[in-house]
């Protein structure tokens, strides 16, 4: 199958607060993508540092470190056809009032600081941030998932 990605999906702090795990779980699987490890946890200072160190040295760094680990994450590792872009898609914009209406960010945010989800943003990060989050025995791959068997299909076309 082409552009078979896997990436690393989040509920962050104030997500598991408002009560939308369920919520943003099901556009994810209602979209065709292949859930294939979950946890929650709390995230620590160092896991904080290596998701985050990219925006190391800029102004909003402190507080984002803060943010990340003000409650426990619901974290996530999502596999499918272009997953990458298009869990952005469903994501929306980093600022909730660029979202576009229906996605995640437009529906349930009001600030970029509380945005309730992340999402991995190319092929690289999202091999680092599943690594710092899931060992490989943590995922799940060896079932069968519906939408997986429907695009499988493509190739034989
Ligand atoms: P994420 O990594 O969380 O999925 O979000 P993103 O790619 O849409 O945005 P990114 O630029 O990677 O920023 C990471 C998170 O930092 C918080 N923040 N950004 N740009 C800003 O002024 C700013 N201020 C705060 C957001 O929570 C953003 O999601
Ligand atoms: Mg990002």
């Amino acid at each position: 199958m082409q552009r078979e990605q896997r990436t690393f999906i989040a509920v962050k702090p104030d997500g598991v607060k408002r009560g939308l795990v369920g919520e943003i779980i099901k556009r994810f699987e209602t979209k065709g993508y292949k859930l294939i490890g979950m946890k929650m946890l709390d995230v620590t200072p160092e896991m904080a540092e290596k998701h985050y160190g990219e925006h190391k040295g800029k102004p909003f760094y402190p507080r984002l470190i803060e943010y990340i680990q003000s409650g426990p994450i619901v974290a996530m590792v999502w596999k499918g056809f272009d997953v990458i872009a298009g869990s952005r898609q469903l994501m929306g914009s980093t600022k909730p009032l660029e979202a576009q209406v229906g996605t995640i960010r437009a529906d349930f945010a009001l600030v970029k600081e509380y945005n309730v989800v992340h999402g991995s943003d190319c092929e690289e990060s999202a091999e680092r941030e599943i690594a710092i989050y899931f060992t490989p025995e943590e995922l799940c791959d060896e079932y069968e998932n519906m939408a997986e068997i429907v695009i499988e299909k493509l190739d034989e076309e």
